[in-house]
């Protein structure tokens, strides 16, 4: 029923790729309405209403909610937070802050999982290119994702494209991970390290990508509510996440709208651009 290969990685025949390409779409329908909800005196916690009615309307359900407790549908992590902040009503969004809305449903028994950042109203210019380098170093990481090449391409592409653009934190120890009838599967994605390690990709693999990069330092720890993790200095952090299909034709970006083709057309030219055809 559900494949693995020898690595122990789920491998979805075609017909479970379209479920998890509409489980996909849920998340990046719901991420696009919260990207245009977004704005200075609203709190987290209203955007996870408006995150949960809108999976719920779609038929999905939000994964992260009770997921080891998790209390909410999303994750919503506030400027020096960098990933796992608890959406909350004591403190509404402000202009200048940066939001990480993080999201994950499932459908049909798949799971979606996605992630952006967003400015609130005017942001600081330097806050406006740190979300640029994290979404860019995604999409650099989600173009590793071709049939042959290794999983740890992935993070060293991640990590090159940082590194190239300045000075910035790469949080060593969270990353990305395996995804289809769980939301967290093996393996564990790093954001970081040498290329040509691990295993092979294979068509039908799907994996979340999901870089954090902060302005600072890369340590941080992790707050009492056991969830919440911030930079160590205080400095703003940006997140961005798509789950991803490896296919014959190159990466099919599950969770974003057009499946990825307009950034991976750029990226890889005919190696991508078909909107889930898996043959
Ligand atoms: N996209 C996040 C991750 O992969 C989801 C966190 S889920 C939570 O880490 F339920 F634990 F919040
Ligand atoms: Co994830």
């Amino acid at each position: 029923m559900f494949k693995k290969n020898k690595h122990g990685i789920q491998v979805k025949t075609p017909e479970q790729l379209e479920k998890m390409r509409s489980a996909g779409l849920v998340v990046g329908r719901t991420l696009q309405l919260l990207r245009d909800s977004v704005r200075p005196g609203m709190t987290p916690l209203d955007l996870d209403a408006i995150a949960e009615k809108a999976i719920r309307d779609e038929g999905a359900i939000p994964s992260f909610k009770g997921y080891q407790g998790y209390p909410a549908t999303i994750c919503a992590s506030v400027n020096e937070e960098v990933v796992h902040g608890i959406p909350g009503d004591r403190r509404p969004l402000r202009e200048g802050d940066v939001i990480s809305i993080d999201c994950g449903a499932i459908l049909d028994g798949w799971h979606g999982d996605s992630a952006i950042t967003v400015g609130v109203g005017e942001i600081d210019p330097k806050l406006t290119e740190l979300m640029r380098v994290t979404e860019e170093a995604m999409w650099r990481g989600i173009a590793a994702l071709t049939v042959g090449r290794h999983l740890s391409d992935i993070g060293f592409e991640v990590e090159r494209y940082v590194r190239s653009q300045g000075r910035y934190g790469i949080p060593q120890e969270y990353g990305g991970h395996g995804i289809g009838t769980e939301m967290h599967m093996d393996p564990w994605v790093a954001n970081h390290g040498r290329p040509g390690r691990g295993p092979r990709f294979e068509t039908g693999m799907c994996f979340a990508i999901e870089p954090m990069v902060n302005l600072g330092t890369d340590r941080t720890r992790v707050l009492a509510d056991d969830w919440t993790v911030v930079t160590i200095d205080g400095k703003p952090s940006a997140h961005f996440e798509h789950s991803v299909a490896v296919t014959d034709n190159g990466p099919w970006v599950l969770t974003a709208l057009d499946g990825g083709k307009a950034r991976l057309g750029e990226l890889l030219g005919e190696k991508a651009g078909t909107d889930g055809k898996t043959e």
